[in-house]
């Protein structure tokens, strides 16, 4: 792509949204049959009564172009418009070249520029505000942000405390350009992040830290958590941050047509939106059907929402999410398709 701002305004645009998953579905009790766990642990714990996995051959990239080219043809925009694509995910196909790259190539967004964001579970927020950032300064004119994620690959299926939790998916949304005056796009975000948090979300090996040639040990190259820090950090953050923002904005909770929060845990998820005051009639979930699948998780709830007809253009969504880093972000948008 090549952006040269030229003194003209425009509105990032929600344009698309579009996910896929992986087809084979692992109940609660396929769970139960491998570790000492019970659907009924699962579901009162977590929500969580089904998750997909990824075939033997399929990754991250795998996912995220069946995803891409759903969102393409939802927004009827050809591959090669797109001007960048970024994909936050925590499961990368490698650490290098992006898992971005491999789903351009793939499509045919030949010349996009692609890279891969590292912000664990919060990366779709992360990733929409870094296109609105770019579509906004006039830089590029289509930006897709498409989360991919295999995590199950990267969490250790003998571990209780862990492999019931996640499931892969990808998915993601289009952010195009409009004129200032047909579009109202994102009303703002607000992200940040405490390091002092990381070692309670961490993948440990594979890194610099402990490269993947000095044959890290079984612990050391799956996801290790702290599940009741990352749990209250979660609560506390999705309401800070929520509030945080409306209070900017000057809008009340009450105005929010749905808010869409990252799919970990539906006790997290109902605490927040007690302490919110939204109606619950106005939250999507569906973290029963596919567990915790990081950077895919909100996008795949959003897409979700819209297939059942709960997401009409002009809806004002609000989206929130936490994670590894530790991170977390939320951000207010109209959905406006093209
Ligand atoms: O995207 C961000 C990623 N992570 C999260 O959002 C996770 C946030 N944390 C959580 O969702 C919850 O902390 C968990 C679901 C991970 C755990 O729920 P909890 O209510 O915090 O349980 P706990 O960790 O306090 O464990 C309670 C008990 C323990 O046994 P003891 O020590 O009381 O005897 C665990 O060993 O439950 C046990 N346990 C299990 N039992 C059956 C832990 N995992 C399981 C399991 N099945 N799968």
């Amino acid at each position: 792509m090549i952006g040269v701002r030229n003194g003209a305004r425009s509105c990032a645009r929600l344009a698309a949204v579009g996910a896929h998953v992986p087809e084979r579905v692992v109940t609660n009790a396929e769970m139960a049959a491998a570790v000492d766990t019970s659907d009924e642990w699962i579901a009162t714990r977590t929500g969580i009564r089904e998750r997909r996995f990824a075939g033997p051959e399929e990754a991250s990239s795998d996912l995220g172009v069946i995803a891409a080219q759903r969102i393409l043809a939802a927004a009827d925009l050809a591959p090669d418009e797109l001007d960048m694509i970024i994909t936050p995910t925590a499961s990368p196909d490698h650490i290098f070249p992006s898992t971005a790259a491999i789903i351009g190539e793939r499509i045919g967004a030949r010349g996009a520029a692609a890279f891969d964001l590292s912000a664990a579970c919060t990366g779709f927020i992360y990733g929409l505000a870094m296109a609105t950032g770019m579509v906004e300064t006039g830089l590029a004119r289509h930006v897709l942000v498409l989360g991919a994620e295999t995590l199950t690959r990267v969490t250790d299926q003998t571990d209780r405390a862990t492999c019931v939790l996640f499931g892969d998916g990808a998915a993601g949304a289009l952010i195009s350009a409009a004129a200032e005056d047909e579009a109202t796009g994102f009303l703002g975000f607000e992200l940040g992040a405490d390091g002092s948090g990381g070692p309670d979300l961490i993948l440990p090996a594979g890194g610099s830290r402990i490269p993947a040639l000095s044959k890290p040990s079984r612990a050391e190259s799956c996801i290790n958590m702290n599940g009741r820090e990352v749990f209250k950090f979660a609560t506390r953050v999705m309401i800070d941050s929520c509030t945080r923002l409306l209070e900017a904005l000057e809008m009340d909770i009450a105005e929010v047509d749905l808010l869409v929060p990252h799919q970990a845990n539906i006790r997290i998820i109902d605490y927040a939106v007690e302490r919110l005051g939204i109606d619950p009639e106005r939250v999507f979930n569906n973290v029963d059907r596919y567990g915790n699948t990081s950077s895919a998780s909100i996008p795949l709830a959003l897409s979700e929402a819209h297939d059942n007809g709960l997401l009409s253009p002009g809806d004002l969504v609000m989206m929130v999410g936490f994670g590894g880093g530790l991170t977390w972000g939320s951000t207010m948008a109209r959905f406006e398709p093209a």
